[in-house]
């Protein structure tokens, strides 16, 4: 099978679709103002459906002419500056700890940013001869094993099961294993469980990495959606080993924290020698991140106040999941993202029924993980709920969904 045919095979959606498209959506029953009555909700993508803050608009308008212009190849000053200047803020960095110039650099999201540092990332094949590996959780974000398929290198998943506190043990893998690891990605909060690292552990995971010398590729673009304290950073745990930066890279972007998926702004920061590589890889294979796009993400990050309203609309619907499902399904308010991981014994069946009863479109939990070396899928167990909408339609969906299962 080529790399392209398994990573189709594996694709969550394109299965989600297999699964529900011979079926007609129920009737959701559900009459609110943000959806016409009874219509189906789509609660299987992590896609905010807040409108997004009116700055993104002005201040493209205000960069309109530069539209004439092909994207600048790493971001403008300003988009950086905001950036290393919001990460500053975030993480209680030391001031001047992050060079604008060469530490950061414009990514349209953390999709991209991730796929193409993985590209960056791979070895000389002509090596010592043993396939290059990429570490990452199980279950993830499935641009994780694409990414390791595509740059042609071994995905190994590691459990990020109940057992193991939700996040994967990277360093219980053999020697073997490491020696062999070329980038290893990791989320936090992580999609789908909202388990967020200390601090203490993204020390060990960057130690692990410069003791294997290994890119770890911190997936942090939940880091402004959480519930309780705000989660740690890699960048922080780099300021906390000595302010090396040396073997990290991190990923932000504004998809979440700015209810802003279709604009395509972010930013990588880390390692100059892996930013310098990642650089070259997004200026070959990737559009870019235009002037106006770079104008609204440099009002975006400098801006919280729109951070702190989005921060608080999604506590409020994991207060409303708390109250209509209690302890069902083990059901417990994740650290941080904005996704419900929930035990409902059969994924799939689960998914299906909520679809054909009560057209609530859910994601089974296995589409998201590879089974281990026992052959079993340890997510086919879960379904995802994005909690994405606002809090009147969130209860009226939570309700369906305890009603029909
Ligand atoms: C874990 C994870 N990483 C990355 C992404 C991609 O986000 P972005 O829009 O920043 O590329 C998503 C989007 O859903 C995600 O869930």
């Amino acid at each position: 099978m080529s790399a392209a045919q398994e990573i189709q095979k594996h694709f969550p959606f394109g299965r989600l679709n297999r699964l529900l498209d011979g079926h007609a959506p129920g009737d959701s029953g559900i009459e609110v103002a943000e959806l016409p009555k009874g219509a189906p909700v789509l609660l299987s993508v992590g896609e905010p459906q807040d409108p997004p803050p009116p700055m993104i608009a002005e201040a493209m308008a205000g960069a309109a002419a530069t539209w004439s212009r092909y994207p600048p190849a790493k971001g403008t000053p300003e988009y950086l500056e905001a950036c290393a200047a919001w990460a500053t803020r975030r993480y209680g960095l030391p001031s001047g700890m992050i060079d604008p110039k060469t530490m950061i650099t414009a990514i349209p999201g953390s999709r991209e940013g991730l796929f193409f540092a993985t590209l960056a990332s791979m070895p000389d094949r002509a090596g010592n001869g043993a396939a290059p590996a990429m570490l990452m959780p199980n279950p993830c974000y499935h641009v994780y094993p694409g990414a390791a398929l595509a740059a042609g290198a071994e995905p190994i998943l590691v459990p990020a099961t109940q057992e193991s506190g939700e996040l994967p043990d990277f360093a219980g893998l053999s020697q073997a294993d490491l020696a062999r690891t070329a980038l290893a990605s990791y989320c936090t909060p992580s999609n789908p469980q909202g388990a967020a690292a200390s601090l203490e552990q993204l020390q060990d995971l960057i130690r692990l990495a410069r003791q294997h010398d290994f890119t770890l590729a911190l997936d942090e673009c939940y880091a402004e959606i959480y519930t309780g304290a705000p989660p740690a950073g890699g960048l922080q745990a780099a300021a906390a080993l000595g302010g090396s930066l040396d073997n990290l890279l991190v990923f932000h972007s504004l998809s979440k924290r700015s209810s802003a998926p279709g604009l395509r702004c972010g930013f990588a920061a880390g390692d100059p020698k892996l930013i310098a590589a990642l650089e070259v890889m997004l200026r070959t294979g990737g559009a870019g991140v235009s002037f106006p796009v770079l104008a609204a993400g440099t009002a975006l990050w400098n801006d919280e106040a729109h951070v702190v309203l989005r921060r608080e609309r999604y506590a409020k619907n994991f207060e409303i999941a708390e109250r209509v499902l209690g302890n069902r399904f083990g059901f417990r308010k994740p650290d941080g993202g904005f996704f419900l991981w929930l035990d409902v014994g059969d994924g799939e069946a689960a998914a299906l029924k909520l679809w054909r009863e009560a057209g609530l479109r859910v994601l089974p939990g296995g589409y998201m993980a590879r089974p281990g070396a026992d052959g079993v899928n340890p997510c086919d167990a879960y379904i995802r709920v994005a909690l994405v909408y606002g809090p009147e339609l969130t209860e009226a969906a939570l309700n369906r969904l305890a009603e029909v299962l």
